[in-house]
């Protein structure tokens, strides 16, 4: 179909674009053209739209951050005079004709999303720009790794992965680029991902009252459109587009010391011997650049390590794993294997003339491996098969921006993008997406059915797929603690579920409370790593003092007896996106006061704990409690939600509390994650108004069985009407590591019930308690249940029912 063009080219240049001029229409989108750019519309699912508009003839196929899984839906199309309609079932697009531009509707015609009248998309020479009319009162969250508050409006961003040492308040772009953000009014929301991966740059409403904008520097336009009810299911959405994070081994959620660096052997042993007498539970040692001989990737320092392997079976013997540092800068040095190996593969990133770009790093001179090549992936599999084969399952990729002496990798360098070729335009933001990719994949492959640990400093969109993500060099602030929360808030609501920073801070020395205080917070993150700059104090949760240790053991004891809690939140993240560090905007996306400044830092680790992050100075802060009833974790004592309150919070004691109407697995206290808990498997249950259920899930922590079914999953559903819970039957094929159930009651008037023993499959139910307190155990007091399959008891006024299904 032929329509009337009206174009108008502004005195500057700018091409505002023009009217269709025509157009086809199939059962999978809808494909036009301009007088000057060609357009295809998409639909993936009920409530994804993709909109690609191109001056070139073929699209173009940037596909690093897409999962393979996702595909396209077909449509239902309506021709009108003016416009052509499109549903999705879930969201009405108009498609404008003259000028073109597009509405996004929901169900009911309310509009969510609009093109500027005048701008829609246009170019200032190859920057293209997608501006969208501001809408009242509208609110924009996300965009992974970036500074600034919760309500980005107002606010401009930039794409363009940098290393920057001791970043601000303020500082962006910083290492990791994630092109997606949330925007949210009148009681909706949507999201939208630019699937591009040069330089780009977010405008939400910054310096004007007129738009919203994003704009990549080349490239097509190519944007993805979600629209959904709620601001999880548009992160579930947005998972789907790029992929969900695989469920990482249970280790690497245990407590990670790191430093920069520990040397020699002796010291690396001792810091682990340090966490087993102190009995201070931990997971991993990390080793950051000085194990390596004068700072070579896949080298030891013979004389710091003189036998890796041994100490690797020593540290195991304690129940530690180890992590080792990964750059991807290999010195020029004649002699040196991975140097004369990378050179015989031909697998470095090239000037335009042929010749490997050299930059400058921590080993002096480097090339840098070319990861968008299938060559260089597989050499790189190859290199890193030196640590599996001695026992390390953990990989740190850092320096991935890349990080260079004089941080301006030059833009001509090529890259072989799998065949289609590019600059360092186009790489320089993915470069850390596919280095952590090239080392995800090498390290299963090598691996052999053993989940890797991987960590990156860089990446894009899509990066959950590879690695857990951390914030790189922070500084040891209060200010920094809680803007580092707010970040890793941020990631959660970008598709990364698996984020943290370095707890205690990386530049500078912490105060006691200080380290104290961000110990405490980072229990509560889903990546919980201690690490600190070379040439500052010692940090280990034992080098600031007694009560300092004392704290620092009690929050990382409190993180490994929620271990089945935390698990199971992984597990629901790796399934459905969900992330693990919930911003309050996800589940009280309309209160307002959560996005006031002294609230935004507010989450909620997975469903049920509400965390409210305080500075480490204060003794006392008002904290809002969002819709609902709130218990604290440690006293039980009752709060009342829409409300702010001042609550107590000394350096002993961070704010955390029970949502109402949870119900939240516990275990015995270990010390590694590899160790067994005991039996007993305790279910604390929150009294609230509400039903509730949780996922229970377990498998063996550290192999991909689970993929074939050998995992233990069960709901647990509360019904308070009939005060019932709910135990489903169990799926999998996993026998499950507790043998009993112990039932701890909050919030319920205090227990007459005595007797009550229920033994089904590998389970027996014993007792209900009233006080949970993880840092005081004397309060507890138990009761024992009997009666099969439903058993019924009295909590003083109450009855209460329990199936086991
Ligand atoms: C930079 C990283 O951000 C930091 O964590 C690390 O300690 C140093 N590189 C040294 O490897």
């Amino acid at each position: 179909m032929i329509v009337e063009e009206r174009k108008n080219i502004t005195a500057n240049g700018t091409l505002v674009r023009g009217s269709l001029l025509s157009y086809q229409l199939d059962t999978y989108g809808f494909y036009g053209r301009t007088e000057s750019e060609n357009i295809c519309l998409e639909v993936y699912e009920e409530g994804i739209v993709r909109v690609r508009i191109s001056k070139k003839e073929k699209f173009e196929n940037f596909h690093y951050a897409l999962d393979n899984n996702i595909s396209q839906k077909s449509i239902d199309f309506l021709e009108k005079e003016d416009s052509i309609i499109i549903s999705t079932g879930k969201v009405e697009v108009s498609i404008m004709k003259a000028p073109f531009r597009i509405v996004f509707r929901n169900e009911k015609g309310e509009i969510i999303n609009e093109d500027d009248a005048s701008f829609g998309t246009s170019w200032i020479g190859e920057q293209v720009t997608t501006y969208k009319k501001l809408q009242p009162n509208e609110k924009f969250i996300g965009l992974g790794e970036k500074t600034g508050p919760l309500n980005k409006k107002g606010r401009g961003y930039q794409n363009w992965n940098t290393d920057h040492f001791g970043y601000g308040k303020e500082t962006d772009p910083l290492y990791c680029s994630i092109p997606f953000y949330i925007g949210i009014h009148s009681g909706m929301s949507y999201g939208i991902y630019l699937n591009n991966s040069y330089k780009s740059h977010f405008n939400f409403g910054a310096s004007n009252n007129r738009f919203s904008s994003f704009s990549a520097d080349a490239g097509d336009m190519d944007y993805f459109f979600i629209h959904h009810d709620s601001v999880n299911e548009i992160i579930g959405a947005y998972s789907r587009i790029t992929g969900k994070m695989s469920l990482p081994p249970k280790w690497s959620l245990g407590y990670q010391q790191c430093r920069y660096s520990y040397y020699p052997e002796a010291e690396v042993l001792n810091t682990a011997q340090t966490f087993r007498d102190k009995e201070i539970p931990a997971d991993v040692i990390v080793l950051d650049i000085h194990y390596m001989e004068k700072y070579k990737i896949f080298t030891w320092d013979k004389e710091r390590f003189p036998c890796p392997e041994t100490m690797i079976e020593k540290l195991k013997a304690l129940g530690f794993k180890v992590v080792v540092m990964c750059d991807p800068g290999i010195k020029v040095e004649e002699g040196y294997h991975a140097y004369e190996d990378g050179i015989n593969k031909d697998v470095f990133i090239k000037y335009p003339d042929g010749s490997n770009y050299e930059g400058e790093v921590w080993p002096g001179w480097c090339h840098f491996p070319d990861f968008t090549k299938p060559e260089t992936r597989d050499w790189w599999t190859n290199q890193l098969k030196s640590y599996s084969d001695i026992g390390i399952e953990g990989f740190w990729n850092d320096m991935n921006e890349i990080a260079t002496w004089g941080q301006s990798l030059p833009e001509l360098i090529e890259f072989d993008f799998d065949g289609d070729k590019g600059s360092t335009r186009s790489a320089r933001n993915i470069y850390g997406l596919m280095m952590a990719k090239s080392t995800w994949e090498g390290a299963r492959k090598n691996l052999k059915g053993k989940r890797p640990f991987n960590l990156t400093r860089a990446g894009f969109a899509g990066i959950q797929k590879y690695a857990a993500v951390w914030t790189g060099d922070n500084v040891a602030s209060d200010e920094h603690m809680l803007l580092g929360m707010r970040m890793l808030n941020s990631m959660g609501l970008s598709g990364i579920p698996f984020a943290g920073f370095d707890a205690g801070g990386f530049i500078g020395n912490a105060s006691e409370n200080l380290f104290a205080r961000w110990i405490s917070m980072a229990a509560f993150t889903p990546f919980f790593r201690g690490h600190s700059n070379v040439n500052t104090k010692s940090s280990e949760p034992w080098t600031h003092g007694e009560h300092t240790e004392e704290i620092s053991r009690n929050y990382i004891s409190l993180r490994y007896r929620l271990m089945p809690y935390v698990y199971s939140m992984f597990f629901e993240a790796s399934e459905s996106g969900t992330p693990v560090n919930r911003s309050l905007a996800i589940d009280y996306t309309h209160d307002e006061n959560i996005y006031n400044e002294a609230y935004e830092n507010e989450f909620l680790f997975g469903d049920s704990i509400l965390v409210t992050p305080v500075s480490s100075e204060k003794e006392i802060e008002k904290i809002y409690f969002p819709a609902g009833e709130w218990y604290d974790l440690f006293t039980d004592t009752k709060y009342m939600g829409n409300k702010e309150t001042l609550v107590e919070c000394p350096v002993e004691k961070l704010p955390v509390f029970a949502k109402s109407s949870s119900i939240i697995p516990v275990q015995s206290q270990v010390y590694s994650l590899q160790e067994k808990p005991a039996d007993q498997l305790e279910i604390h249950l929150y009294k609230g108004k509400e039903p509730c259920s949780f996922v229970y899930y377990e498998d063996d922590g550290d192999s991909y069985a689970f993929e074939s079914g050998e995992f233990y999953k069960r709901t647990i559903t509360y019904q308070p009407k009939g005060n019932q819970l709910d135990f489903s039957k169990s799926q999998g094929t996993f026998k499950s590591c507790f043998t009993e159930v112990k039932l701890y009651f909050h919030g319920f008037e205090t227990i007459e019930l005595k007797s009550v023993e229920i033994e089904q499959e590998d389970y027996h139910f014993i007792s209900p308690l009233s006080n949970f307190d993880p840092i005081d155990n004397s309060r507890r007091e138990d009761y024992k249940i009997t009666n099969l399959p439903h058993t019924t008891f009295k909590l003083k006024n109450e009855e209460f029912s329990i199936n086991w299904k």
